[in-house]
């Protein structure tokens, strides 16, 4: 799977976007290691905090058709500059992806992209490890 392809997979996601309030499109494309692709866009809510970002809409369809591992996710949103994910969608990330491996694809075109990792965008992220140490006591 080309990183151009993944692209092209995010920016058409966006189109489904629901933003009712915000206006503002996101889509992501997620890359399992098997190499299929489940596509996501942000889901808003009249109550707010319903809202589901495009990434983790991507991940939980990944991960409710029994998919574990991933290899990178494209995101694209109606930003003129690169859409980095937010917060709790870097934990999610976090819960199944290799911090140093997993590529994080900031989309403006499919031929315009930046790619990090989720290590540098979530350093010391709070995960498994950190919940066994505690039950050590
Ligand atoms: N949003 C995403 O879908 N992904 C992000 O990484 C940042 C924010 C959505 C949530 C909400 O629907 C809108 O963008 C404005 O915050």
């Amino acid at each position: 799977m080309d990183i151009k392809s993944l692209a092209k997979e995010a920016i058409a996601a966006k189109e489904n976007a629901y933003v009712p309030y915000s206006h503002f499109r996101v889509g992501a494309a997620l890359l399992t290691a098997g190499g299929k692709i489940y596509t996501g866009c942000n889901i808003e809510n009249a109550a707010y905090t319903p809202t589901n970002c495009a990434e983790r809409t991507a991940f939980f369809k990944a991960v409710s058709e029994g998919e574990r591992e991933f290899a990178a996710i494209a995101i694209t949103g109606d930003a003129d500059d690169y859409l980095y994910p937010c917060g709790v969608c870097r934990q999610v990330m976090a819960e199944f992806c290799n911090p140093k491996e997993f590529q994080v694809v900031l989309v403006n075109t499919e031929s315009d992209y930046r790619i990090v990792t989720l290590e540098e965008i979530l350093p010391g992220a709070f995960t498994v490890a950190d919940l066994e140490k505690g039950q050590k006591k």
